[in-house]
Parts: C-alpha cells; sequence; structure tokens
C-alpha cells in the first residue's frame, strides 16, 4: 500500500551547510541537494563556518557561492560576534533570515559568554527578523532575561533537556516572544547510544538521559516545542574518527522519515508533524511556499537508513541501522518538480533566497 499525503513547504531553520573555507566537509551544492532528499523546500544556514558571516564582505562571499549552487530555497543567518559587530547590522539585515548568537561554546569561533556584550546586541538587532541562539542549561535563563528586557522574538535551538523546557514553557505563559525547537538526534538517542555511536554520536548539546528525551516528547504534545530542526552538521568520518572529534551530526535526509515513523507509531499525529516541520518554521520565520510548493511522502515506505543512500558530503548518519516508515517522494517548489525519490531534477542556483532584494 502507498498512502501518498502532501506536505505544505516544510523548512529547516537550522543547518550548518558549510563550503567557504569548509569545503572539504561539503558544500552549498551537495547539501541543498541533501534536503531535498529529505524532503524540504527550503534551509536557513548557520554563520559559524569560516569566514564567519559576521560582516558584509563574509556575507557577500556566502550570499554569492549560496545562489549560484542551491537546488532548493534558502535563507541565511548573520552572526553576532565578540568584538561586537553589532554597527554591521544595518547593512547586514536585507538579506538575512535572522541573527545568530552562540552563547555557549560549540564548532567555529562565534562563542559571546559576556551577558553585558549579549545585551548590546539584543539592543542593536533591528526588529522584525528572529534573533535564533545556542543557549544550553543555565544560559537559557541569561537569554530569557534579554528577551524579556528587549522584547526580541528569540528562537531557541536545538533544547535538550527537562528543565530548559520547564523554562521555556514559563517564558511562553508569561507572554514573551520566544519559540522552541528540538533536534532529531535527541528524540531518538540518548547518552546510552554514545557507547556504541562514539564519536558518530557527539554533538551540542550532547544527548540527555531518558528522563529528558521524554521531556521533550511530553513538550511536543503540550505545544511548548514548536519546531523539529535538524541541526545539520556535517563533519567528515576521518574527522570524526581522529583525536579531537568536532561536534556535530548530519540530519537533513534523516528528520521526515524519523517524524513519519513516530506517526506511524502513534507518537504524534501527521498534523503535528506538519505544524512543527512546515507550518510553525514559516510562521516564526515569517516566509511561506508560493504556490505549487510541497513535498509527497508515502506514509507505509519501510527502508532502513544506510550510509550508501545518503547524499549529505560527509557520507554518514547517527541513524545507520534504524528501520523507517515514511519515505520523500518528490519534492515540488514553484510548481517544478525539484527532486522525484531518486534525483535532483533543478540545476545548482535554482533555489532562491527567501529574503531581501534577492529573493
Ligand atoms: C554545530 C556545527 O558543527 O556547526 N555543531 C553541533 O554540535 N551542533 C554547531 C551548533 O549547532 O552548535
Ligand atoms: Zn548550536
Ligand atoms: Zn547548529
Amino acid at each position: 500500500m502507498a498512502r501518498l499525503v502532501k506536505l505544505p513547504g516544510p523548512l529547516d531553520p537550522h543547518v550548518h551547510l558549510r563550503d567557504l573555507d569548509w569545503e572539504h566537509k561539503s558544500t552549498f551544492l551537495s547539501e541543498t541537494a541533501a534536503a531535498l532528499a529529505g524532503g524540504y523546500w527550503a534551509v536557513f544556514d548557520m554563520p559559524n563556518t569560516p569566514p564567519p558571516a559576521i560582516d558584509r564582505p563574509a556575507l557577500d562571499r556566502k550570499l554569492e557561492s549560496i545562489a549560484r549552487q542551491a537546488v532548493c530555497d534558502w535563507g541565511v543567518y548573520f552572526g553576532a560576534s565578540q568584538d561586537d559587530n553589532s554597527g554591521e547590522y544595518a547593512a547586514a539585515f536585507d538579506p538575512v533570515c535572522g541573527l545568530k548568537i552562540y552563547n555557549n561554546a560549540t564548532t567555529g569561533t562565534l562563542l559571546i559568554d559576556d551577558q553585558t556584550l549579549r545585551a548590546r546586541h539584543y539592543a542593536a538587532w533591528p526588529g522584525g527578523k528572529v534573533i535564533a541562539v545556542h543557549a544550553e542549561g543555565e544560559t537559557v535563563a541569561d537569554i530569557l532575561a534579554l528577551v524579556r528586557q528587549y522584547r526580541q522574538p528569540t528562537h531557541f535551538c536545538h533544547i535538550s533537556t527537562a528543565e530548559e523546557i520547564r523554562l521555556l514553557a514559563a517564558a511562553k505563559a508569561e507572554g514573551l516572544p520566544v519559540s522552541v525547537g528540538v533536534t532529531p538526534h535527541h528524540l531518538f538517542l540518548t547518552e546510552d547510544d554514545v557507547r556504541t555511536l562514539g564519536p558518530l554520536g557527539r554533538m551540542k548539546p550532547e544527548l540527555k538521559t531518558h528522563a529528558d528525551q521524554q521531556a521533550l516528547w511530553d513538550a511536543i504534545a503540550a505545544g511548548v516545542v514548536d519546531v523539529v530542526e535538524s541541526d545539520h552538521a556535517p563533519h567528515t568520518l576521518a574527522e570524526k574518527q581522529s583525536d579531537a572529534p568536532p561536534s556535530g551530526v548530519p540530519g537533513l535526509e534523516t528528520t521526515l522519515p524519523l517524524m513519519l515513523t513516530a506517526v506511524h507509531e502513534r507518537r504524534l499525529s501527521l498534523e503535528r508533524v506538519i505544524d512543527l516541520v512546515a507550518l510553525n518554521p514559516q510562521r516564526i520565520f515569517g516566509v511561506a511556499p508560493g504556490p505549487e510548493t510541497y513535498t509527497l511522502v508515502d506514509l507505509d515506505a519501510r527502508y532502513t537508513i544506510a550510509r550508501g543512500d545518503l547524499r549529505t558530503a560527509c557520507g554518514w548518519s547517527p541513524f545507520e541501522g534504524m528501520p523507517v516508515v515514511g519515505r520523500v517522494r518528490e519534492v515540488w517548489i514553484r510548481g517544478v518538480q525539484a527532486f522525484d525519490g531518486e534525483a535532483v531534477r533543478v540545476a545548482p542556483g535554482f533555489g532562491c533566497n527567501l529574503y531581501g532584494r534577492e529573493s
């Protein structure tokens, strides 16, 4: 049996496509192709790839390169820097999807751990586009204090613990303009899996306990979680198996199949998945898919996630060997069939920036 359903413009607002000085990990072409194979209409690229997108020349280099290569629609974040680049915001605002602030150590050089400097960035960012934050543990409360003071709409990326969920549920009840993202790795893996995955199970935030994982599923059911985002963060297998493995795992091609498997297992409804992967990210980031932009998935197709089937240039997945129920069959963008279930059908450069003049 094949039950085909249409998803209205799946959007992943948290991916690291790399390219630029990290072309050896992946390129805008390879990872936007992976996004199509994963069923996505559009992806929003993070600013932590060298050279970080923290000034107009670096941003322009990224915009020019991604515009030439992308096969799905896209947005890019501007990054906040430790040496206070808030003077750049006016010139950078138009073509970007939002601002990213890294408040805990992770891949790249963009850490801001000083609350006064964070406040300066919150004060300076022009209103109307989301501030996305990497904030873990106690840092979540620090950022909530800034949201309370500056009222800037803030998306909390990759939330992973019961305590963080408790704080964010309270912030929502208080009426603060916050949204909450969780990743498939925190929903489907726990700290126990690090034993078998080794460095392939290492990412920021780290995998957590079963109780934390359950809190994320409960928060999905309660409507506290708004978005399932992949945090697609490809690193080469050689890098991951080195003495100093970097943090991050790919996820663009496994997020929808895993979420559809959860629907099959009646852990949540298909409608809720559509909210989490399409309608909520569209609303939060203020974009809408044009006419004839949708993804066809087969709710009954079964397969096992396998290395050889992946398009991401890193060529591995922390979910290898997992059986899934639910397969991406076609992606249509602006009336064009961009992916047919086997191959990408559009040329590099087909993808559009969803923001600013380039759109
Ligand atoms: C991300 C990366 O590799 O760019 N790594 C990760 O472990 N999630 C950065 C990030 O999202 O924090
Ligand atoms: Zn992060
Ligand atoms: Zn990330």
